[in-house]
């Protein structure tokens, strides 16, 4: 089988090349390696002899149609975007060329491709976020596939529009698309902007950890390899036209989340034998990101019934796994960057 995955240099798109290798595909990764995006991230992957990686623009149309037809695709799994809320309310411009523009030239492209070479079985995933949904209060119901959209930062907004073109396409041209939404992912390979690579860096550097507000705010939490899976599923078995909600089961206040990995990283320092500063003490909280979204929760009942997607349970094992990853990064012990 062939699949293009677009971003697959990325946190994410990295974790899926890999395991559309184990399930014995061959890839063809699109990515314009951003600040975002990093190469050795598809190291391994492109040893194997199965992975290919095309520096290139998702907004590039007629690259995008080359190589759907020179490699014959039969799989898209579109997860290139600008992923970072912060970013986006600095500076919008490259979310809305990115994540709007560019999911429409690939739209177009794919669409011209099977107009032309009409490929049996072929499917395009959209990869997108629960953020669509807005804004939980904590007694609310988890987000679901029918949970009206209502996105609240200029990255979400970007996201629930390429989501709702996708959409648009499935009805109107008959689209062979599915989309997934999904929770917030942990794991290695993240960017070291996003939260949990920054309190293990910070943490590690002994310098102040940043926690928005009161901390109070609550992400539901889904190890990366867990939603890869789901992906996965989803372009098998996933119905075409519909949307299908991935969480983890594992909703944490920003703070708790804190306090747990702080611990993790004390445990660390305490088997190296030095003095250290417990981490915890480092925490410390910062003006709150503007139009900060205060629960983010997902009920994933219809990707479990239609495609047998579940999370995996041992969120604190994979955690420590995950800082054990950082902190070898960051110390040196592993090679590569964060
Ligand atoms: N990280 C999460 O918790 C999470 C949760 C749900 C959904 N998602 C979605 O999953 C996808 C992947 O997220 P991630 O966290 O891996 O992001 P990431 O920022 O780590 O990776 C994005 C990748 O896209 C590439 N890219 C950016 N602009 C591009 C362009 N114009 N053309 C080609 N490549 C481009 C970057 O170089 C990078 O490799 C995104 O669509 C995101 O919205 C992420």
């Amino acid at each position: 089988m062939k699949s293009l995955v677009t971003g697959g240099a990325g946190f994410i798109g990295s974790h899926l090349v890999d395991l559309l290798i184990e399930k014995g595909h061959d890839v063809i990764v699109l990515d314009a390696l951003t600040y975002a995006g990093t190469k050795e991230h598809l190291d391994e992957a492109v040893k194997t002899g199965k992975c290919e990686l095309v520096v290139g623009d998702i907004s590039d149309r007629s690259l995008v149609f080359s190589l759907l037809k020179q490699h014959k695709v039969e799989f898209v799994y579109h997860l290139a975007a600008e992923s970072h809320v912060d970013n986006s309310i600095n500076d919008s411009s490259a979310f809305i060329s990115t994540n709007i523009n560019g999911t429409h030239a690939l739209l177009t492209a794919a669409q011209e491709y099977l107009a032309q070479e009409s490929p049996e079985n072929f499917k395009f995933i959209h990869v997108s976020t629960d953020e669509v949904f807005g804004n939980l209060g904590p007694d609310d119901e988890p987000f679901t596939e029918t949970t009206a959209y209502a996105p609240n930062s200029p990255y979400s907004a970007s996201k629930a529009a390429s989501d709702l073109l996708v959409r648009a396409w499935t009805r109107t041209y008959k689209f062979p698309a599915v989309i997934t939404n999904c929770s917030n992912n942990y794991g290695s390979r993240q960017h070291k902007e996003k939260l949990i690579p920054t309190i293990i860096r910070n943490a590690l550097a002994e310098t102040p950890i940043p926690i928005y507000g009161t901390g109070g705010n609550v992400r539901d939490w889904l190890y990366v390899k867990d939603h890869c899976e789901g992906i996965y599923k989803a372009s098998m078995t996933g119905r075409i036209g519909e949307s299908y909600c991935f969480g983890g089961d594992c909703e944490l206040s920003n703070l708790d989340l804190a306090h747990l990995i702080c611990e993790m990283i004390d445990e660390f320092k305490a088997k190296e034998g030095n003095d250290f500063v417990s981490a915890a003490s480092l925490i410390s909280f910062v003006d709150d990101r503007k139009g900060h979204d205060w629960r983010y929760a997902v009920d994933y009942a219809k990707a479990k019934r239609e495609l047998g997607f579940a999370p995996t349970p041992d969120f604190k094992d994979k955690l420590k796994e995950t800082v054990d990853y950082y902190y070898k990064l960051i110390s040196g012990v592993k090679k590569g960057s964060l």
